[in-house]
This record gives structure tokens, sequence and C-alpha cells, in this order.
């Protein structure tokens, strides 16, 4: 298990995405700006400063991407205007504007967030630096799926061999894409075998797979995996995803909290993994296969199978890793709403 809470001091493997593609994108407009080839050591010079103080930098979140967006802004020194719906609780909003993002409330859902951001930044000329991607929008999210990358590339640096199998969560599919392309181009015909798993009330990616074509679904019941509560797919992720998976699968809430219990109180002498409620998923995806003779024969999961998975968060929610583990998490981050079963993305 690769364990992401820890990532950047920001608690989750996101803070991989938006900075970076908050960073290239500046670097992009540096060089038409300046007229000269700009690297990244020259971010902090002052004629790229210059540059940087004139960009707004624009998104939609309901957390983990919104900060990422938020501090890279702030490592460049240009300005964010993060966008939230009305579920986005006080503690999440306030862990976005401690990087200096102005934060803006948008009535209604994740989808209407993501709406009116694309409308406010076309509107004014801001750059919108979004996780997801539509007809029309995919260069930039390609850029926020090639920060992920670093995390299986480091994966497989500290790996003696590669996995045979991965099991990786996803909500609208990026990081299972970053994750499964890396290694489908570097692994080649030693490519492990991909499982897609989702949120039972919220599987965009395998009713998309069920219909052949990206399709958005219906607002169920919330589940606890705020982070994977997405109803459609990015476009860019279901074009690898639709290739480059093997398999998708869904786990239930119940399975979600397993894992992060599990993960608390390792047996045989693991170290604990503080797991917040989306990131042991796919963990718990490979558990539920592993537990069924079928489905582990169709996968060829046996006991010489190498499997890689993520933590993909830490207690990002510390009062509701708190009620769901009955312990108190070591690492604190508050970037969710208190209540975890009422909330989306
Ligand atoms: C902790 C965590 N895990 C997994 C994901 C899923 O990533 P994606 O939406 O790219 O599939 C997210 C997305 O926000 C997340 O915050």
């Amino acid at each position: 298990m690769k364990d992401e809470s820890h990532r950047l001091g920001l608690g989750s493997f996101k803070a991989l995405g938006g900075g970076y593609a908050v960073v290239r994108l500046l670097l992009e407009e540096a060089e038409r700006s300046i007229g000269r080839r700009i690297n990244v050591g020259e971010l902090h010079e002052p004629d790229v400063r210059a540059v940087a103080a004139g960009m707004t930098i624009g998104c939609a979140t309901d957390g983990n991407h919104g900060r990422s967006v938020a501090e890279g802004a702030r490592l460049v020194g240009a300005k964010a205007r993060i966008f939230v719906h009305d579920d986005v609780s006080a503690r999440r909003i306030a862990a976005i504007a401690q990087f200096g993002a102005e934060v803006i409330r948008v009535k209604g859902t994740y989808d209407d967030a993501v709406a009116e951001a694309t409308r406010m930044c076309a509107a004014n000329k801001w750059l919108l630096v979004s996780d997801t991607s539509w007809p029309g929008y995919e260069r930039i999210a390609r850029l926020v799926m090639q920060g992920y990358t670093v995390l299986a590339h480091e994966a497989l640096e500290a790996m003696v061999d590669p996995p045979t199998h991965v099991f990786i969560q996803a909500g609208v599919g990026g990081l299972a894409a970053a994750v499964a392309g890396y290694m489908a181009i570097l692994l080649g015909a030693n490519r492990p075998a991909f499982v897609v798993v989702e949120p039972s009330r919220a599987a965009c990616l395998l009713e998309s797979i069920r219909a052949g074509q990206p399709v958005k679904i219906d607002r169920g019941e919330a589940t606890v995996m705020a982070m994977l509560e997405c109803y459609a797919p990015s476009l860019v992720a279901w074009r690898v995803l639709s290739r480059a998976a093997d398999a998708f699968m869904t786990i239930d809430d119940e399975d979600a909290v397993m894992v992060m219990n599990l993960l608390a109180r390792p047996t045989g002498g693991d170290p604990a993994i503080v797991a917040g409620e989306s990131g042991g998923v796919g963990l718990a995806g490979m558990l539920r296969v592993a537990a069924d003779v079928n489905q582990r024969a169709a996968l060829r999961l046996d006991a010489d199978s190498r499997v890689f998975v993520v933590n993909t968060e830490g207690a990002t929610d510390p009062g509701c890793y708190e009620e769901l583990v009955g312990l108190t998490p070591n690492v604190v981050l508050s970037n969710k709403p208190a209540n975890c079963k009422a909330s989306s993305r």
C-alpha cells in the first residue's frame, strides 16, 4: 500500500495534481509574455513573479483539489478563486482560504460549482484548473493527471518486482487512469491487471462501461466515501480506463469503514495506517475479490500475486475518522464537512 496521507502536508494524493498544473501553466504563460524559455528553477525570479501576479486561477472543488490549486497559486504568487457548493462546510472553506484563496459559494451540487467556475473563468479570463474533463476541456485536466503519475513512479521505484494487480479507487477516474496509463506504458506486456473500485452508490465508471460510453448517473443517497461521490466520469479518464482497465467493481459503505479499521489496527507487525473514508477503497475491493472464489479465479488473484493499492487520503475529517474508527487520528487535517454521511465530493 502506498500511503498518500502525508503528501505535501495536504493529507491526500490530490496535492500532486492541481498545484503541479498551476506551476506548468504559469511557466507557459511566462514564456509567452517574457519571450524566452523559462524553467521551474526560475519560478521566483521577479519577471516570472510579475506574470503570476497578473494571473487568476479558478476551480470547483469540495475539498482536496481546491486545496491543491490554492496552494499552487500561493506558491507561484497568483490569485485563486475556488468555487464550492452548498454542502461544503465552514471548516473546509477555512482550509482552502488559509492559502490566501477567495472561496466562492455556489447554490446546488458539485456539478453546479463546476458549471459556475467554468462560466466565471470564461467571463473574467481566469484560468480554469479542473480535475475533471469534458468535451472541449481536456488539456489542463490532463496536466492534473500527469501530476498524479508521480505516485505511480515512486511506487514502481520502491518495488523489487512490478505488481501483478492494481486495485484503485475512482471518483471521476483521474487517479485510476493516471496510474493505469503510466504503468501500461512503462511495463507494456508485463503490466498488472487493473481493477477500478467505486462506491456502489456512485459508480459512474461502471455504468459507463455497461453503456459503452461515458454516462451521467442519477444522484442517489450520499456515500461515506465522500471524495468518490461523482456522478459523471472525466472524459480523459474514461478514454484511458475504457481501454486500460481490466475490471470495474463496487464496494459498499460498510466495506470502506471495515478497511479503515483494519488499517488502523493491523496484525503481524504491519505499521498502522490512518486512512480516511475514501483512502482504503482499493484495498477493500481487493479483499472482496479475494473472498470470492470465482472472482479470484477470473482475475487470477492467488498466493503468488503482488497487489498494489493506494491509501489516497488520511483522516481529512478527524471527527468522522474518530466516529468510524474509534481512535484519534495522528494526522489531523480538516478539509471535509463534520457530518461524514451527508457530503458530496
Ligand atoms: C482521497 C481521494 N481518493 C480518491 C479520489 C478519486 O480521484 P478521481 O476523482 O480522480 O477518480 C479523490 C478525488 O477527489 C480523493 O480526494
